[in-house]
């Protein structure tokens, strides 16, 4: 029997997390009329989601031909072949929709002079199946389109009647013995107080782990959460191994410049001023994917060809374009340049670096959002009660890696489809589940365990061990050697869990434990992306192994599973979905067109 006492709420769903993904799921439940609470640990504007600049990708057609074909064959080729074609699918056809909602919900996008949503070019989205110049697929409101969504997504939940939870640290799952989830156990942060969240539904939204690295684009608040929740519950990760990292990140803070900046014109260059990407990528230049550009970064600084006086750095050029434009379309960065790099992006380069920015991994799930606990019998089984959206989850759209702008859609279109999934699963009229005592218990049990603990390891130099070990190990090129070493040291580091040091008991306020809480959350992602990637012997996408070069898709187009327990991991592999959902005959892409081919670009 636990000693903390606790508040019991009841919902039909209860979502984790009020980032892009967490509100879109939020306000379609609540458009719905399904009872909806939303806890969040930090206020739900100032969630990662943010931070998005550049974009979001929908082939609307506004600045010249598209099609959703044109944008899943992208998506298709960007995932390196790893993605769930009926889920990109999916996401390529529900994004023009989806984006549409978005601008009659009130999102201020950027205009066209004929009044229509603005859209940019970004890197691998093309036309023509890839054969065709670069498109203009995505929809951008200035430089700061995640900010925008996300406040008129709140705006709009509000509106709903969804019931918003704010600065409640989700702890843990609570799961019946029949492995149905019942809700969630929360500690609200601002009081001490905790708090029983049973519902039908259980939305996980909470975002990446971007924060396992030294260096991340990722707020401080993206530390995999709702992966450590689903791993205490022996329930699988997906894919983590491949971590995108974002070519323009500001040297130094790891802050962000959007991919629209070269979208917009931009270029980058090396110390002998070449526009080097046109050497690796004659076609898309300096627009190829992200997983490319990051590669060939690393290559020209590591072949002495970086710039600044330790030559560990890469220009990225905007000073030739007009400054009007740099307002208009980027005003967001003209600042983050000036705070962060000191640099008048008018008239100088910005020093920009691969930065980790994304993980393509997460919580499995089919594209519903329905979380994926595969059997021998059924790699597509489902955990009742329970979904994932957005960064947490791994539907798989993006696979071995995921283009830019296509993070937000994701966001929007599969927070979207957990709504209109909820609404025809969850029994409005069925009494609330019955709380499973022993699940609450262990939970608050692990809980009562971190705020008494008296190791001799603090938090901050546990997280900072982790953090060197992933940047060295896990990092843009990787090898049997490093990857081994990695294994080796993440064990240990994990194993010294159990011998952190809380110094501040109190229940209110208590940043030393929310941290440690936090950083135990990690440490799956992290365990779980360093065995992964280990044990895949290929390059594909994000995971660039030297010893491996080349993609092997007779033994590795299949997704990783990995099941964390302590500093332990478990690998099994589950199949890629390669049916579409619509054949050729009905409208949709040719099986043909998305038949596994080398990536050129
Ligand atoms: O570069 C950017 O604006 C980031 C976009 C994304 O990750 O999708």
């Amino acid at each position: 029997m636990t000693a903390y006492e606790y508040e019991t709420h009841e919902y039909d769903v209860v979502v984790v997390g009020a980032g892009g993904a967490g509100l879109r799921a939020t306000l379609g439940m609540a458009e719905q009329g399904l009872r909806t609470a939303c806890v969040t640990k930090v206020f739900p504007t100032r969630s990662h989601t943010v931070a998005a600049q550049g974009g979001i990708a929908a082939s609307l057609s506004n600045m010249g031909p598209d099609n959703w074909q044109w944008h899943m064959y992208d998506t298709v080729k960007g995932s390196d072949w790893l993605g769930d074609t009926d889920a990109m699918e999916y996401l390529a056809r529900e994004a023009p929709k989806a984006v549409y909602e978005l601008e009659h919900y009130g999102v201020p996008f950027s205009r066209t002079e004929e009044g229509k949503i603005y859209q940019r070019p970004f890197g691998g989205h093309t036309t023509e199946f890839g054969e065709g110049p670069p498109v203009q697929r995505t929809c951008a409101a200035a430089d700061r389109t995640g900010h925008a969504i996300l406040h008129t997504l709140y705006g709009q939940s509000l509106k709903n009647n969804a019931e918003f939870f704010i600065e409640y640290f989700a702890l843990d799952l609570l799961m019946d013995d029949d492995g149905k989830c019942q809700g969630v156990v929360c500690w609200k942060l601002d009081d001490g107080t905790i708090h029983v969240f049973k519902a039908k539904m259980t939305v996980l939204a909470t975002g990446g782990y971007g924060r396992a690295y030294f260096s991340a684009t990722s707020a401080h608040t993206c530390t995999g959460d709702g992966g450590g929740m689903v791993a205490r519950q022996g329930l699988p990760l997906q894919d983590m191994e491949f971590v995108q990292f974002h070519p323009t990140g500001i040297y130094g803070s790891g802050c962000l410049i959007t991919e629209g900046a070269r979208g917009e014109g931009g270029y980058l260059t090396n110390s002998e001023g070449e526009r080097f990407m046109e050497r690796y990528a004659p076609h898309y230049k300096d627009l190829a994917p992200r997983d490319y550009v990051s590669r060939c970064m690393t290559i020209e600084i590591r072949e002495g060809r970086g710039v600044g006086p330790n030559k560990d750095h890469i220009h990225l050029h905007l000073n030739h374009l007009p400054p009007e434009q740099l307002a208009l379309r980027l005003p967001g960065i003209s600042e983050s340049a000036k705070i962060f790099a000191g640099v008048d992006l008018n008239k100088e380069p910005i020093p920009v670096l691969p930065t980790v920015h994304y993980n393509m991994g997460g919580i499995p799930t089919n594209y519903w959002g329905e979380v994926l606990n595969p059997t021998a019998t059924d790699p597509d089984a489902t955990v009742s009660g329970l979904m994932a959206v957005g960064e947490a989850g791994c539907a798989s759209v993006h696979g071995a890696n995921r283009l830019g702008s296509n993070s937000l859609i994701d966001l929007v279109v599969f927070g979207r489809a957990a709504a209109i999934r909820a609404g025809t699963v969850v029994d409005r009229g069925a009494p609330s589940p019955v709380l499973n005592q022993a699940s609450l218990d262990a939970a608050l049990a692990r809980f009562d365990r971190f705020r008494h603990a008296d190791g001799s390891t603090p938090t901050a130099d546990l997280r900072l061990q982790m953090q060197k070990t992933m940047q060295e190990d896990a990092a843009v090129f990787r090898t049997d050697a490093t990857l081994a070493e990695g294994v080796r040291k993440m064990t240990e580091i994990a194993a010294k869990l159990d011998d952190i040091k809380v110094t501040d008991r109190s229940l209110v306020w208590n940043t030393d434990l929310m941290e440690t809480l936090e950083l135990a959350n990690l440490m799956p992602n992290a365990l779980a992306t360093i065995h992964g990637a280990h044990a895949r012997t290929e390059s594909r996408g994000a995971h660039a192994h030297e010893d491996h070069p080349t993609r092997d898709d007779k033994e590795w187009r299949k997704h990783t599973l990995a099941v964390v327990t302590g500093n332990k991991v478990k690998l099994d592999y589950r199949p890629v979905h390669l049916d579409p959902l619509t054949t050729e005959a009905e409208g949709g892409i040719a099986l043909a067109r998305i038949a596994p081919a080398e990536r050129k670009f």
